[in-house]
């Protein structure tokens, strides 16, 4: 298929633009570049320097049969600081290009949703059919995206499939996180073992968890990218279709660090800090939709597997 990703410049964008290149699409980038970096689009794509909000043209000229929507900003932080920010990129930019993709004849798309379209969940593992009840504008702004997609589902016979990333980690196709301003977990650690902090904040100990620290559901990057390919050509017109993604297994702060001493060799000194706001204790995935669906497995369930694919493509990377 010919293809947009925008936000390919990202994290996940650029490993799922790597991944549709391997199974033959053909892959045009749309990404501002105002966090991504043009190194990370793999050979092959074509990058387009725009922003969501400018996507029109590049539609008209691509005249894509589907888009894979990446671009956003996303970080629950800064959305509670700057909420302009998260409804004018996310909410704006994504009603700019799906208005570009009405106008260029293109109606498939598979979007980046989020956990945070939950908030705190009454049950764990959380499926589908949990009450949203997003805690920050991150995952506010997420939601109402998903619920744009419906209605043009309906109106405008839309194809489109939401995934609901849990906590992505891990690397492929050689590319890894690299966020300029870093606040996940698993990086975090891994710059601490990398010399570049001196020490991790666990932010909080005295969650109703076995061990007191909270328990997030660890996707790798790679198994997303497959989950990706699946969902592409899924719908039908006028669908749209929800699909949480997570590995079902949760794992503690305390045991990513644990892994993360093991793979990297390096003690990670810790200091234990209080809890940061917004955060719920337990986090983890159902996809038993999916997997049901569409045959998605996870391939990579093992969190020292994991943190070890990070901690290895950031040695690699200058
Ligand atoms: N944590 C620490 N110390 C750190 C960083 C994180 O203890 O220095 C803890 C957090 O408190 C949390 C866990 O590690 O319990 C995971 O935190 P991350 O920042 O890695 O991930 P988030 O839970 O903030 O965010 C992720 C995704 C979001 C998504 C959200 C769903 O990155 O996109 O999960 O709630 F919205």
């Amino acid at each position: 298929m010919r293809l947009i990703v925008t936000g390919g410049a990202g994290y996940i964008g650029s490993v799922v633009t790597a991944a549709l290149l391997a199974d033959g699409h053909e892959v045009t980038v749309l990404d501002d570049l105002s966090t991504g970096h043009a190194d990370a689009v793999p050979d092959g794509a074509t990058l387009a320097d725009v922003s969501l909000h400018d996507s029109g043209p590049v539609l008209a000229e691509v005249r894509p049969d589907a888009v894979l929507h990446f671009a956003a900003k996303s970080l629950v932080g800064a959305s509670q600081q700057h909420p302009e920010d998260y409804w004018h990129t996310n909410v704006v930019g994504s009603l700019a290009l799906f208005e570009a993709m009405r106008a260029a004849d293109c109606r498939r798309i598979v979007f980046s949703s989020t956990a945070a379209t939950y908030g705190e969940p009454d049950a764990v593992p959380i499926r589908e059919e949990a009450p949203t009840r997003p805690t920050n504008t991150y995952g506010a702004s997420k939601l109402a995206i998903d619920h744009m997609l419906t209605s043009y589902a309906v109106a405008h016979g839309f194809a489109a499939v939401s995934l609901r990333y849990f906590h992505v980690a891990g690397a492929a196709h050689g590319l890894g996180e690299r966020h300029g301003t870093e606040t996940h977990l698993i990086p975090i650690a891994l710059q601490v073992a990398a010399g570049q902090r001196e020490s991790l904040t666990v932010f909080g100990q005295d969650y109703p968890t076995p061990d007191g620290t909270c328990i997030r559901d660890y996707v790798h990057v790679g198994d997303l990218a497959d989950a990706h390919l699946l969902a592409l050509p899924a719908p039908a017109a006028g669908e749209h279709r929800i699909y949480n993604l997570g590995n079902g297994t949760g794992f503690s702060v305390q045991e990513v660090v644990d892994a993360a001493r093991e793979v990297t060799g390096h003690p990670i000194p810790v200091q234990v800090g209080p809890r940061r706001a917004g955060d719920p204790a337990q986090l983890v995935a159902s996809s038993d939709r999916i997997r049901a669906d569409l045959g998605w497995a996870p391939r990579h369930t093992d969190l020292v597997g994991i943190v070890r694919d990070a901690w290895e493509t950031m040695r690699a990377q200058p």
